[in-house]
């Protein structure tokens, strides 16, 4: 089989056969989400892809530019949000690529992932993408159907899959503004409560439209009250998801992981003080009083400032005793991964699975003793771990216990 430039080569060449039934023991597999199947089109620098895998780990080493963070960011669609970069949805639609004869081969405006994927209810197919308006004149729309059947929103895919990612962007996490955190932390919180992520877009769908009553000058108190009272009502629910899953966050990274540190994570901000005092009822009260007060003030100032948009996570290195921020770049990068697993731990616990973890260029920054550490933690958590890097050399501990791909212009082949 050839790869023609553009034309991605499929690693297995039996197109259209079903996965390869698991490789590890059936306990095993009940216990875990993987991809066993994952099939691309028009996505990014994928024309066309299908790849098949085991249970195993997978490593994806390849040059610059290669497309591995691309496949990294497909499996995150499978998970509820915008992906792993956040992206508009027609920035994902493969470019007008120059084809190896010279001629243009047309932008495409439309992109598919599908995937097959084992966890603890079965196997199940998962498909998402853009697709084109259905009438003219129509906006294409971002679609999600879970056994062929078209799901009515994202939340479906928090049911059955939670993906979490490290990627280059998040080694500034703790230097970053409290938006970042917050973001990265609301998929810590979906991966155990896969409704949160619904909570967040009706609070912040809701915190907009406010904002721009608002700032139009509109004072029709009606508008204000209903979208006051979404608010509240989703903005306590996603605080108090927060709340929870940061409680529990705590307890399991304040254990640290074989050399990575120990850590304290706490919410900062006053709608986490209510949770934290009064009941839920009395929360959802007290921010809706708050935004019906501050109209006015925040017209003025033109931001909202009351809410869990407000909450900050504030994140201690303990080995360090010192705020996780004021650590070398390695050493917040290790905090990072010590939240990641500690967290993976803690869904594979309370879910029956643990997430997929989607790690970009995860070698850099780690000492070679971390780097071992962390395939050791991955293989004994049974978690399909997703690692992309240049250097092959870096994988080298996983010995046999991985599946080694390499990456080349949009084609994958097993190493
Ligand atoms: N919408 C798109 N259509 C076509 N190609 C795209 C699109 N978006 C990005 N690309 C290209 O896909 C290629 C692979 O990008 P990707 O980020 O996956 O590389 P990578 O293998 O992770 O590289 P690195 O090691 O530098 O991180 C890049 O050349 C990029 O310009
Ligand atoms: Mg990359």
């Amino acid at each position: 089989m050839t790869a023609q430039p553009g034309s991605p080569r499929i690693l297995s060449p039996d197109a259209g056969s079903d996965p390869a039934p698991a490789k590890l023991n059936e306990s095993s597999a009940r216990s875990m989400l993987a991809v066993r199947q994952i099939r691309l089109t028009d996505f990014r620098n994928y024309r066309q892809l299908r790849l098949d895998c085991g249970l195993e780990p997978v490593v994806l080493v390849g040059g610059n530019g290669t497309g591995k963070t691309n496949l990294l960011e497909a499996l995150s669609f499978l998970a509820p949000g915008r992906g792993l970069r956040r992206a508009r949805l027609d920035d994902v639609c493969r470019r007008q690529v120059r084809g190896a004869s010279g001629g243009e081969e047309p932008a495409a405006t439309a992109w598919a992932v599908a995937a097959t994927l084992d966890t603890p209810e079965g196997r199940l197919v998962i498909g998402t993408g853009l697709e084109p308006g259905r009438n003219e004149g129509s906006l294409p729309r971002r679609v999600v159907r879970i056994d062929g059947k078209p799901a009515s929103s994202q939340t479906a895919l928090g049911l059955h899959v939670a993906a979490v990612w490290l990627t280059p962007q998040l080694d500034r996490l703790f230097l970053d503004g409290a938006g970042e955190r917050r973001r990265f932390l609301d998929r810590l919180v979906t991966a155990l409560h896969p409704e949160h992520a619904g909570d967040v877009a009706a609070y912040e769908n809701a915190l907009r439209q406010r904002a721009r009553l608002l700032g139009e000058g509109n004072r029709d108190p009606h508008w204000f009250t209903a979208l006051e009272d979404t608010m509240a009502r989703h903005g306590v629910a996603l605080a108090a998801a927060r709340a929870d899953t940061v409680h529990r966050l705590d307890a399991a990274a304040r254990l640290g992981i074989g050399p990575f540190p120990r850590a304290a994570l706490a919410m900062a901000g006053e709608i986490d003080g209510w949770i934290a005092a009064m009941a839920a009822i009395d929360a959802e009260d007290r921010l809706r009083a708050e935004l019906a007060a501050n109209r006015l003030r925040d017209a003025e100032a033109g931001t909202t400032s009351c809410g869990p948009h407000r909450s900050d996570l504030a994140v201690r290195h303990l080995d360090l005793d010192l705020p996780a921020a004021e650590g070398s770049t390695g050493q917040q990068k290790a905090v990072l991964v010590s939240i990641a697993l500690a967290h993976a731990r803690l869904v594979a616990l309370s879910r029956g699975r643990p997430p997929l973890l989607l790690l970009d260029e995860i070698a850099a920054h780690l000492d070679a003793e971390r780097r071992v550490a962390l395939f050791d933690e991955i293989v004994a958590l049974g978690a399909q771990s997703w690692m992309t890097g240049t250097d092959a050399e870096l994988f080298a501990p996983l010995g046999g216990r991985a599946q080694i791909l390499c990456v080349a212009d949009g084609s994958i082949v097993a190493v």
